[in-house]
């Protein structure tokens, strides 16, 4: 009896302390999300300093830098940048390290050679149209958005009174924002379909990229597969001042109304920004700009995972499933009906525009893959 009552004594204690464990790492959780903004804030702030810019150039012979030359070099507050670097330190985001005169001292991380503005894996200019004031407002509105049984005012158009692509069209400025961090992910993403699946493109003799943007991803994909003739496609404010690129066509237009014809349509992260409905009507018009026979749609993006999906995609699935989670939110605070999609719903839209067969493949990026065969 006695010992029982240890027995029942021992198990609440250790009860109690499991659920201590639990609170104190529920809260250290919570502070994360709580302060989740100044990891944005900061990185933004180091991308306008140019920290990792200066460290890229100055670096070259694996000099460290210190903290008095970065600081002089960005015309900046001495003591303030060291706290700056402490905190994306901490974050894997730069490195801390001596001089050879034992002073304090920086050189790049992976990461942080991922701020630099211009250069190939650079995620920059992504970071800056996010972070921008006009990308930022909208989430404040969020939660009016969804307090509706059938989704209130889109929340970009609740606080900038039109929606994303009106709002671009009247600033130039934003737009180019947008485009360049379009861009930025096209050069990822076009990387992982080189390495993971050039096969698709083998036959294809023209191809319209649907919603290209700046024509970076057919600019990409053309130096690679050469033999392929681009269109890039995508409204007149858009198409207008895509700078020149071999092999690519710019051609302004709306794609509810009309697809250029060519062998292939591309769509990358276009279909996302609309509803199921507006997906039919876009990717019926792709289907009519393509032929019957040997024609197909190539569509890149995320494919939320459902649980019985087992989705290999390499070490970072986790991670990417993760980030298709995000860009759902994002869709929701960002375009009208957008959203991200399941593969059951890809085969919903797929089909209802007249689609009977389609395939996936899984590539080491946010996206995947969809090829889409008419009927
Ligand atoms: C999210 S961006 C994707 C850009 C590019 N495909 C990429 O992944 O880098 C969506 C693109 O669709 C274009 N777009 C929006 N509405 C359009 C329309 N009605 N007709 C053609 N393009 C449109 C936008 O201008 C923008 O360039």
């Amino acid at each position: 009896m006695g010992k029982e009552t240890n027995g029942v004594l021992a198990r609440t204690s250790d009860d109690e302390v499991i659920k201590k464990q639990e609170i104190q790492e529920a809260q250290a959780n919570m502070w994360k999300f709580v302060f989740g903004f100044t990891e944005m804030a900061v990185i933004k702030c180091a991308i306008e300093l140019g920290i990792a810019d200066f460290l890229e150039e100055n670096n070259n012979n694996e000099e460290v830098i210190s903290l008095n030359q970065l600081s002089n070099a960005l015309g900046c507050c001495s003591s303030s940048l060291y706290r700056i670097l402490r905190f994306l330190i901490n974050r894997g985001i730069f490195k801390e390290t001596s001089t050879k005169n034992g002073e304090i001292g920086y050189v790049q991380t992976p990461l942080s050679r991922l701020l630099i503005k211009e250069g190939g894996n650079s995620m920059a200019a992504f970071l800056l149209f996010e972070s921008s004031p006009v990308m930022l407002a909208p989430w404040h509105n969020l939660t009016a958005r969804i307090s509706s049984k059938d989704n209130g005012r889109p929340a970009f158009d609740a606080a900038h009174g039109k929606d994303v692509w009106k709002y671009a069209e009247a600033d130039p400025g934003h737009s180019n924002l947008l485009n360049s961090a379009m861009a930025c992910d096209a050069r990822v993403a076009v990387s992982a379909i080189i390495n993971d699946c050039p096969e698709i493109f083998k036959g294809v003799n023209t191809m319209v990229d649907v919603g290209g943007g700046d024509g970076t991803t057919l600019r990409l994909l053309i130096e690679s597969f050469p033999w392929i003739n681009g269109i890039n496609y995508d409204l007149p404010h858009v198409a207008s001042v895509a700078p020149h690129a071999n092999g690519v066509v710019h051609v302004g237009g709306d794609m509810f109304n009309y697809v250029p014809k060519a062998d292939v349509a591309f769509l990358m992260w276009v279909l996302h920004d609309w509803g199921d409905e507006e997906c039919i009507q876009i990717l019926t018009k792709c289907r009519e700009a393509i032929p019957k026979d040997k024609g197909k749609v190539i569509i890149l993006e995320a494919i939320i995972g459902e649980k019985e999906e087992n989705i290999i995609r390499g070490s970072n699935n986790e991670k990417l499933k993760d980030v298709g989670l995000m860009l759902d939110m994002v869709m929701m605070a960002h375009t009208s009906n957008g959203k991200e999609r399941t593969s059951k719903e890809w085969a919903y839209v797929l089909n209802a525009a007249g689609f009977s067969r389609h395939t996936i493949t899984h590539i080491n990026a946010v996206q995947s893959v969809i090829q889409a065969y008419p009927s």
